[in-house]
């Protein structure tokens, strides 16, 4: 009898930990947008030094509509205008780190912030 109610509990817990885990990365990720100064040159998910890489809209959403497309420039940095985008290697953002930051960034313009969160 207490093996079947541990059972039932396991799969109700590991969802709670799940759902409680993926908000903590988006308040993870916003806190090192700010902390690492990605904020300095992306206020609000703009791009102050190069207007057409803003992280937001939808030519972003489609240039990266995969969150390792999305790693990977930031991994390498970018240089297509005058502006250079910096490169954030592993020491300077942890692999689990940039995670947190990609799921952050793809909360940027959305309006409907609790539906961005189910995801
Ligand atoms: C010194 C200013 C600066 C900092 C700091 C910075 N960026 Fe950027 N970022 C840029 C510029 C400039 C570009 C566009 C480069 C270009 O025009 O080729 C860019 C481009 C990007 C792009 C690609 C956008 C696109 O549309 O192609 C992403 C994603 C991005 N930055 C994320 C980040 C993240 C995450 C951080 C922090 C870890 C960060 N940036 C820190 C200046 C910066």
């Amino acid at each position: 009898m207490i093996n079947r109610v541990v059972w039932l509990f396991i799969p109700v817990f590991l969802m709670y930990a799940l759902s409680a885990s993926a908000k903590n990365d988006i308040t993870r990720g916003e806190q090192l947008f700010r902390a690492k100064k990605c904020a300095v040159c992306h206020p609000s998910g703009e791009n102050i030094l190069s207007k057409d890489h803003a992280l937001i809209g939808k030519a972003f959403e489609t240039r990266y509509s995969t969150d390792n497309a999305l790693i990977a420039v930031i991994r390498q940095g970018l240089k297509s205008s005058n502006a250079s985008m910096p490169a954030f290697d592993k020491q300077r953002l942890s692999d689990e780190e940039l995670a947190d930051v990609v799921a952050y960034i793809r909360t940027l313009g959305k309006k409907d912030k609790a539906a961005t969160k189910k995801s």
